[in-house]
């Protein structure tokens, strides 16, 4: 849109300008195109622009803007784990040692999904440089395994058991490739550093950045790569603050090689620093920045990539959306299932407690006879009682009128006793052991 304006402005001046302000319209226009793709690259490589969440173990499966700042978590989708800062941080030196003519590559040595190396490559495309190679140096398989031995400073390091920071080179290239950029500038090195480092065929350099995240991996790069830095070139070491490791080695590598880095920060995390100019190599100076195609040439080149980049960035999201729409429908299929089934087991339940509360009734009707019975037997217990008190009273009086000396008192028993002929002896006290 802003290039459209300000193209339409420069042909309406009616011819005024003369061909010096045409010229620097241009390149104004030109580092708006650069800045406004590498500004799109760092959002996209970095996952801030669709708000990557984070991957566990190192983040909580939400995006986290603070986490993302200072690349303190795993992202899930995002390119790079560095952060913004970090990534600012490079995109900042490279274009230094571009603007101050150092000669040589860029490299990587750690480069997990390679956002950090594609957003290298990007920075080369942007300025049209076409002389300058992105070396992108991994085993593409994880880190390895702690080498005791050798580096005792590594002891214990279990980085290697994460399957998550192993990631293969064919994924990397695809990754370089949905960003188009995929071709003879990147160079990739396979393999341990300590294999691949010494032979590879890199020239110069002028800018080292390591990411191995052990001192092992950390001591194998600057060995092999130290020593093929420009005078004015940069080393970033990325976890300087956070693995005491790469700082240890950071420090023995200088202390044996006569080194004395001034240290900058970049976020607490990463550190670097500029390899100080040789008396050969002069001075540092300030130079132009170089300028190979037509400025005009390079905005329409870039205004391009910016709108590939774009409509690419739609594609994706919109297919990602797409997949997470899908997977809501699965989701809100298998819920309704699962809702059907819980109000089958609800109605299933339902009916239960009808059964149970019928139960209970018939229960409470029982125990409500059982309370009846058992009153009439406490009553008919009592009534018996009654009876035997009665029994008895009778049994003591009929004793007493036995043996009773009166003949008035006694006069009925015998009348019973001779009507009946009933022995004598059952009418005694001493009939009750016969
Ligand atoms: C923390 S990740 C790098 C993150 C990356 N720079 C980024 O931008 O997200 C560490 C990487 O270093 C690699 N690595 C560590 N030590 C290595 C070694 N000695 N040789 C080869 N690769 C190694 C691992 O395979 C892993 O991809």
């Amino acid at each position: 849109m802003n290039h459209q304006r300000k193209t339409n402005k420069s042909a309406s001046d009616g011819g005024r300008n003369k061909s010096t302000g045409v010229v620097s319209q241009n390149l104004d226009e030109l580092k708006y195109i650069q800045n406004r793709y590498l500004e799109l690259m760092q959002s996209l490589l970095t996952g801030t622009l669709y708000r990557d969440a984070s991957l566990m173990p190192f983040g909580s499966e939400v995006f986290d803007q603070k986490l993302r700042e200072r690349g303190l978590d795993w992202p899930s989708q995002a390119l790079t784990m560095i952060g913004v800062k970090r990534l600012a941080n490079l995109r900042a030196l490279t274009e230094s040692v571009i603007l101050d003519n150092v000669p040589g590559d860029l490299i990587e040595t750690g480069v997990w999904r390679g956002g950090a190396c594609i957003l290298m490559r990007a920075i080369l495309h942007a300025h049209n440089i076409n002389d300058r190679n992105v070396w992108v140096a991994d085993s593409f398989m994880g880190l390895p395994p702690a080498n005791e031995k050798q580096y005792p400073e590594d002891a214990g390091s279990d980085f290697h058991t994460f399957e998550e920071l192993a990631v293969s080179l064919e994924e990397v290239q695809d990754n370089f490739k949905i960003y188009g950029l995929l071709d003879e500038q990147t160079k990739f090195l396979k393999g341990w550093f300590k294999d691949t480092l010494p032979s590879a065929k890199i020239g110069q350099l002028a800018l080292m950045r390591l990411d191995g995240d052990m001192y092992e991996s950390t001591m194998d790069a600057l060995t092999a790569l130290y020593p093929k830095l420009s005078p004015n070139g940069y080393v970033i070491i990325d976890d300087y603050h956070v693995v005491p490791e790469c700082r240890v080695a950071v420090k023995d590598y200088c202390r044996a090689h006569g080194v004395e880095p001034e240290i900058e920060e970049i976020d607490g995390v990463g550190v670097y620093w500029r390899k100080p100019a040789t008396v050969e190599s002069g001075p540092e100076k300030t130079r132009r920045l170089k300028v190979e195609a037509s400025p005009a040439a390079q905005v329409s080149s870039l205004y391009q990539s910016v709108v590939k980049l774009s409509q690419s960035t739609l594609t994706r999201l919109s297919k990602a959306i797409a997949e997470r729409d899908n997977r809501i429908v699965e989701l809100n299929r298998s819920l309704a299932e699962k809702e059907l089934r819980v109000s089958g087991l609800n109605k299933g339940l339902a009916e239960r407690d009808c059964k149970i509360v019928e139960l209970n009734q018939l229960i409470a009707e029982r125990d409500s006879q059982v309370v009846e019975f058992n009153r009439s037997l406490a009553e008919k217990e009592l009534q018996i009682t009654g009876l035997n008190q009665g029994i008895a009273e009778r049994d003591r009086r009929i004793v007493e009128l036995m043996e009773s000396t009166s003949w008035r008192v006694s006069f009925p028993i015998r009348v019973v006793k001779n009507i009946l002929k009933i022995p004598w002896r059952y009418f005694t006290k001493s009939s009750e052991n016969k």
